[in-house]
Parts: structure tokens; C-alpha cells; sequence
């Protein structure tokens, strides 16, 4: 199953893109998660993507999409995988149904996560994430079990840079002139499985998979 995560930054991407992947035995591959591990790990793509995330924008189309086509093409792609955070411009989702043309065909399903600006403001002030396997907790609505540490792996989580309300403030913006046109194109290919992204996590997680089929 090859799947595509739509939204607004926050409206809960990634949080479902782990479940799913889980469930469905397909590498979750966030192009967020991916630039975070370059630039904590210092390398050239690192230092070039971390001006451009903490001013809110997006990182050049020359930076990106290669990164995810050279993923994509790795053999635990074979049966499928869930895209987080790409394509988010229209150029590199005509990139990827070029791509995906050549070799496996196209997407099944773009899931579009509606979550309302006011919403977004206040989840990423009390998000916090996992630096180690990228896991995403929130203070007051999915809280880890011990304070400020992973369930999962039991490292400290952390507080993103880009998380600030005004940085917020301007990825939503960017994500309304850039992003949202993605609906229309996916919409035209008729892939587009729209969730509303208010409900709790798990009920979240059940409308997906439901409308996948399982
Ligand atoms: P990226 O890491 O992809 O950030 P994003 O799309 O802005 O999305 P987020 O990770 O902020 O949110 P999410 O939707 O995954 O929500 P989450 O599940 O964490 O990208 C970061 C930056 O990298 C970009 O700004 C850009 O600069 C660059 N970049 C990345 N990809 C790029 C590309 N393709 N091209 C160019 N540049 C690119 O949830 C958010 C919070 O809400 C958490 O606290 C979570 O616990 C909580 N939450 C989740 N679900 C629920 C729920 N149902 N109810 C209540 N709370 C919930």
C-alpha cells in the first residue's frame, strides 16, 4: 500500500503515519524526521535545511526530492510505504507520480488530516517529540507515561525548534498557499480519503483505516 499523509503542519501526519505503518508493515518515511536527523547529526544537507525550517518555510525542491526518490527506490519500499511531509508543493508531487509511474505505479490513497488553524496553534505548544525514534507525545492530549520520556524507547523528548507561534504561525501560511493545492491534484486522481482530524488519536486511527478497508 503506497500512501500519502496530507494536512496542515500538526494535524497529527505523523502520529498517524507511525500507527499505520505498524499496522500495515510499511516504512514510515517523513522528510521532516529526515532533514531533524541531518541537522542533529551536522552534515552539508543539515545546515543547508535548518535556515529554512526555522523561518517556517519550505526547503528548496532541490534539496528534497531526490532524498525521497533515492528512499523510495530502497528495498523495504518493495510493498509499499507512507509518505509524511512529501510531496508539499506541486512540483514534487508531479516528481513522484513520474517516479512512481516508471516503477510501481501510483499512490493508492492521499489522506487528508483537517485539523482548523486555532486547533494548530495549541497543539504545538504542548507537543513533544522523541529525538531517537520520533515518536510525537502532547501534554494535555497524549501525554507520555513518565514525564518528558518516550514510551517507546525512554529517551528524553524534546520541544522542536520550529514549534514557536510565530514560526507556527508562518508554516501554516506556507501550507495554505503551497501545500493545500494538493488536495485538487490528488482529488483529480481520485485518491483523496478526507478524515477529520479533531477527534481523538485513536478515533482518528479507526476513520483511516476503515475507510482503507481493514
Ligand atoms: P514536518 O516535520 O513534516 O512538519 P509538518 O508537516 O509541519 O508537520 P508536523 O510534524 O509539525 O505535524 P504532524 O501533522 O506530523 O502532527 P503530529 O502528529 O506531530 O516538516 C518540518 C519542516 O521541514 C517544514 O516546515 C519544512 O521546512 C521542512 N520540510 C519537510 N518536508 C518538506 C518537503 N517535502 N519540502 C520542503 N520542505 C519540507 O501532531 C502534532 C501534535 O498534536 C503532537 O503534539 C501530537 O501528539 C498531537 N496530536 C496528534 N494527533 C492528535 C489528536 N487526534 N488529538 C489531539 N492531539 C493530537
Amino acid at each position: 500500500m503506497k500512501i500519502i499523509m496530507l494536512g496542515a503542519p500538526g494535524a497529527g501526519k505523523g502520529t498517524q503515519a507511525m500507527m499505520l505503518a505498524e499496522k500495515y508493515s510499511i516504512p514510515h518515511i517523513s522528510t521532516g524526521d529526515i532533514f531533524r536527523a541531518n541537522i542533529k547529526n551536522g552534515t552539508e544537507l543539515g545546515r543547508k535545511a535548518k535556515a529554512y525550517i526555522d523561518a517556517g518555510a519550505l526547503v528548496p525542491d532541490e534539496l528534497t526530492i531526490d532524498l525521497v526518490m533515492d528512499r523510495l527506490v530502497s528495498d523495504d519500499c518493495a510493498n509499499g510505504f507512507i509518505l509524511d511531509g512529501f510531496p508539499r508543493t506541486i512540483n514534487q508531487a508531479k516528481k513522484l507520480t513520474e517516479a512512481l509511474t516508471k516503477s510501481s505505479g501510483e499512490i493508492d490513497w492521499a489522506i487528508d488530516v483537517e485539523v482548523p488553524d486555532e486547533d494548530i496553534i495549541n497543539r504545538m505548544s504542548g507537543r513533544r517529540m522523541c529525538p531517537s525514534c520520533g515518536a510525537s507525545y502532547h501534554i494535555a492530549h497524549i501525554p507520555p507515561k513518565k514525564e518528558d520520556i518516550c514510551d517507546h524507547c525512554g529517551a528524553e523528548l524534546y520541544i522542536r525548534e520550529d514549534d514557536k507561534e510565530e514560526t507556527v504561525k508562518k508554516r501554516l501560511a506556507v501550507y495554505h498557499e503551497q501545500t493545500q493545492p494538493l488536495i485538487d491534484y490528488y482529488s483529480s486522481l481520485d485518491r483523496v480519503i478526507t478524515i477529520d482530524g479533531t477527534k481523538a488519536m485513536d478515533a482518528v486511527f479507526k476513520a483511516i483505516t476503515e475507510k482503507l478497508g481493514d
